[in-house]
């Protein structure tokens, strides 16, 4: 699968609110800081014009975000969006936005129609936090189909990163190969994260 083109197609920010369009939709999760942004513009192989804003003040994304992707799936082309989710549990951030993301995400992910599955993110260097257990339940609950990313692998030397993924796998309750280890910076896990969303939108 190649990503041909990519536009922002708008964003919501009030539970209830329509997505900008019905498009099949996959969307990223993960706390706040966790590295959402860097992964989508990483995806898109945005280095130069980054589309997805890269925070330096974590909590910063407090939208739903919608990127319209023309992607090249062997002969045809097929459009989806990619969904940029508001990051949670940025522990500075003030009690009334800490609090208001669960609304507005869950309304989103209950409502969706078109949401063919879900990114979740977890730092690599941490175990997953409450938040994040409290996230993939949820989608386990709804049956979401659902795919687990570590999060800034790079930081990490390789035998740690084994042992890493395999105790959040653990920790998470799903098999090592659903867990896939990224780096924003040097790209590792980019070519195995495409297949997967290759699998998700076609079905084969
Ligand atoms: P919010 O939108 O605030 O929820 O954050 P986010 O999850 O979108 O994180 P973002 O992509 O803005 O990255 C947060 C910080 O982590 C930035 O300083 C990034 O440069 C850094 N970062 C993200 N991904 C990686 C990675 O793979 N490796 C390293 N070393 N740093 C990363
Ligand atoms: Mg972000």
């Amino acid at each position: 699968m190649k990503l041909k083109s990519v536009e922002f197609a708008g964003a919501i920010g009030r539970p209830g609110q329509a997505p900008p369009g019905t498009l099949p939709q996959i969307a990223f999760a993960g706390r706040s800081n966790v590295g959402k942004s860097s992964l989508i513009n990483r995806l898109l192989e945005r280095h130069r014009k980054q589309i997805a804003r890269v925070s330096a003040s974590p909590g910063k994304t407090q939208e739903i975000n919608f990127y319209k992707i023309r992607a090249e799936v062997g002969d045809a082309d097929d459009d989806f969006f990619l969904v940029d989710l508001p990051g949670y549990g940025f522990a500075k951030a003030p009690e009334s936005v800490r609090a208001a993301w669960r609304p507005l995400i869950e309304s989103y992910i209950g409502n969706s129609r078109e949401l063919i599955g879900v990114v979740q993110l977890i730092d690599a260097r941490h175990e997953p936090t409450k938040e994040d257990l409290k996230m993939v339940e949820y989608l386990a609950s709804i049956e979401m189909p659902t795919l687990f990313v570590l999060t800034k692998i790079d930081k990490l030397k390789p035998a740690e990163k084994i042992k890493r993924v395999n105790e959040n796998a653990h920790l998470l309750g799903v098999e090592q190969d659903q867990v896939v280890a990224f780096s924003s910076t040097s790209g590792e896990g980019r070519d195995e994260l495409m297949e997967s969303l290759r699998h998700l939108l076609t079905g084969d």
